[in-house]
This record gives structure tokens, C-alpha cells and sequence, in this order.
């Protein structure tokens, strides 16, 4: 059995459709700070068999023992989490505070019942500002630019030694890009808890008429028009990817990185422009200046993931903006 912590989240949710469908059976242990429990009845629906779910704080190591008592775990992909990378500024100690305990103690609780597979939620965040794109796995990690990113390169560290440890340990650390859509189903998506952080959900909270218009965060950039760029990759792509690194993880042993990203680019105002005209809709937009933290570009080299795994990204932009909006209209 494969337990997903975080699984009710976004990607989260996302990938546990895809781990039933490719034939596991899936166990959700999440905290249900930043999701709902209904996600579960809308896997089933999707996969014809509902997910086994358990509301515990993964950093409660008792819940977390009797949780690994109870079903026979063999592996572990690890999305509990905060996410928010302004929250993370403002509040730092809450951050390293949670994505780090839920670590420790996950890591903990799987050595104690000879759990040894691993898949971690990792971002590509941790290349830092300094590293050119495309990025590739084997450069070295760089500056973050906040406590949210800083906690995925712990996370990551914290994972690695644990595998060297151990040499029946298996780690894969997959560095996410932007990920956008939801599913095609219109069943599961992004939820935001209050103001969207992200563009696509702002972007589709303003096609609803929930906000009035999209601040575009600089167009001084220097890029193809001004504005950032960033490798966006559909989030059932992503979750796909997750299946791979576990067989993967299951016929390997030590730590192996790799990106999940597209290889290509697209621009905030390339994002408005295929949204207003894949669904028909106005985005009222004006130009801000740039966000603290912010960098005008990157995007993924993720020919490791295609050579090795045997996955890329298939799914367009065109399919990004369709299928979040189909997801936000059903909210
Ligand atoms: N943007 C806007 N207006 C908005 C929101 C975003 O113009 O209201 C712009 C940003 O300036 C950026 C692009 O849209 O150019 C994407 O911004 P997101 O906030 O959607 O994504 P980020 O690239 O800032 O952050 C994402 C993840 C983080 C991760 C980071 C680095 O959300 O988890 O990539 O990998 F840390």
C-alpha cells in the first residue's frame, strides 16, 4: 500500500488518481488544513474505488505510528506541507516548523516498521536565483529565496543522508515546475484557501468575477515581453510522473533527483492570451510592479525524466486554461 500524506491537496489528489488507476492501492493521511475530505468520494468517482483516508497532523508521530500499524505502507510519496511562499516570509518559524517535523517524523515512523521507499514533493525552487535555465538536476542547489523554498532544500538534504544510511533506502526527490489545470473531469482541482498566491487560480477567480482584475507582476523583465516566465506543466502530467518515480523507487535503492517540467517557457501575458482564448472570456489585467522575490525566468531541462523514467510532459497550455477553468466553473 502506498500512503500519500498531504493526498488531499492538489497535487496530491491528482496523483492518487493516477497511482489507483495504474493499479495501487492508495492510503490519504491529511490534516485537511488546506483541503476537503469530499476530495475522497471524488477520486472514487474518477477511479471507481474511493481512497482509505485518515485526518491526522503527519507530524504527530503517535497518530502517524498507529496510522503504519494499521495498513501495511511499503512506500511513501510525501506532500504534506505548507506551501505559501509570501506566508513563508512573514512566518517563518511556522514553516520550518511544520514541513521539517512532518519530515522527521515521517522518516522516524517509516524506519521504525521497515518502510524504506520514498517519494518527496520537491520544488524548483531550489535552484535559486543565481542557477541559468534550463536547470538541470546536477547542478548545486542554490539561494533560495524564502523559508518556503529553504524547507524543500532541508527536506531534500534530510532525505539524502537518510538514504546514505541506508543502503536499502530509496529517495526520489522530484523537482516540480509550475504546475496549472486540473482534472479533466472537473472533479478535482486547486482550492486557495482566501487570495490566490498563484496566477492561474487569481486568473480564474477573475474569469468568475470574483476579483476584478489580474495585477501582471512587472513587465520589465527581460523576456519575450517583459513579463516572467515559467515552465507551467498540467498538474495530471505531474501526477503521472509520480508513478514512474515509484516504480522507479521500487527497483532502485539510494537517492535519485528529477525535474517535472515541460522544457518550455510561456509568459504571464502568453498565459492570459491562451486563457481568453481557449474559454472565450476577458481577463482584465494591469501591470504592478514586481513582487519581492520573484525571478524574470526559468524553466526545466527534463530530459532525465524522459530518459530515465520513460515519462515527459504531454499535455499543452491550451489544455492548462481549459480544464482550471472547467474545474474553477464548478467550484
Ligand atoms: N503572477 C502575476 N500575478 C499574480 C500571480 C503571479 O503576475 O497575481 C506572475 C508571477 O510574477 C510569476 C508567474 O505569474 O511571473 C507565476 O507566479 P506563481 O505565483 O504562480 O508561481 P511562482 O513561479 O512564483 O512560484 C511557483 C510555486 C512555488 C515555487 C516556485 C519556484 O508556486 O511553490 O514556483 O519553483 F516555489
Amino acid at each position: 500500500m502506498v500512503l500519500l500524506t498531504g493526498g488531499a491537496g492538489y497535487i496530491g489528489s491528482h496523483t492518487a488518481v493516477e497511482l489507483i488507476n495504474a493499479g495501487y492501492d492508495v492510503v490519504i493521511a491529511d490534516d485537511l488544513s488546506n483541503s476537503e475530505e469530499s476530495v475522497m468520494e471524488r477520486i472514487g468517482r474518477i477511479t471507481g474505488k474511493t481512497p482509505a483516508f485518515r485526518r491526522i497532523d503527519v507530524a504527530d508521530g503517535a497518530a502517524l505510528e498507529a496510522l503504519f500499524g494499521e495498513f501495511e505502507i511499503d512506500s511513501v510519496v510525501h506532500f504534506a506541507g505548507f506551501k505559501a511562499v509570501g506566508e513563508s516570509v512573514a512566518q517563518p518559524i511556522k514553516y520550518y516548523r511544520n514541513n521539517l517535523d512532518t519530515t522527521l517524523t515521517l522518516l522516524e515512523t517509516m524506519k521504525r516498521f521497515g518502510c524504506r521507499r520514498v517519494v518527496f514533493s520537491s520544488s524548483a525552487t531550489v535552484y535559486g536565483e543565481d542557477n541559468p535555465s534550463p536547470y538541470v538536476e546536477e547542478m548545486p542547489e542554490g539561494r533560495c529565496t524564502n523559508p518556503y523554498g529553504w524547507t524543500k532544500f532541508m527536506v531534500e538534504r534530510i532525505m539524502t543522508d537518510a538514504a546514505s544510511a541506508d543502503p536499502e533506502m530509496s529517495v526520489v526527490l522530484l523537482r516540480y515546475f509550475n504546475p496549472l489545470g486540473a482534472h479533466e473531469s472537473g472533479l478535482i482541482g486547486e482550492k486557495p484557501n482566501g487570495i490566490p498566491n498563484n496566477l492561474m487560480p487569481y486568473i480564474t477567480q477573475v474569469a468568475a468575477g470574483i476579483r476584478e482584475k489580474l495585477s501582471v507582476f512587472g513587465n520589465d523583465y527581460d523576456t519575450v515581453d517583459g513579463t516572467g516566465v515559467r515552465d507551467y506543466i498540467h498538474v495530471v502530467d505531474l501526477a503521472k510522473g509520480h508513478v514512474k518515480a515509484l516504480e522507479y523507487a521500487e527497483k532502485n535503492t539510494g537517492t535519485e533527483i528529477f525535474n517535472l517540467g515541460t522544457g518550455r517557457g510561456t509568459s504571464v501575458l502568453e498565459i492570459v492570451d491562451a486563457f481568453e482564448r481557449v474559454n472565450g472570456v476577458k481577463i482584465p489585467y494591469e501591470f504592478a510592479p514586481r513582487r519581492a522575490g520573484d525571478i524574470a525566468s526559468f524553466y526545466a531541462d527534463p530530459s532525465k525524466a524522459e530518459r530515465v523514467l520513460g515519462w515527459r510532459a504531454e499535455k499543452t497550455i491550451d489544455d492548462m486554461c481549459r480544464d482550471s477553468w472547467r474545474w474553477q466553473k464548478g467550484c
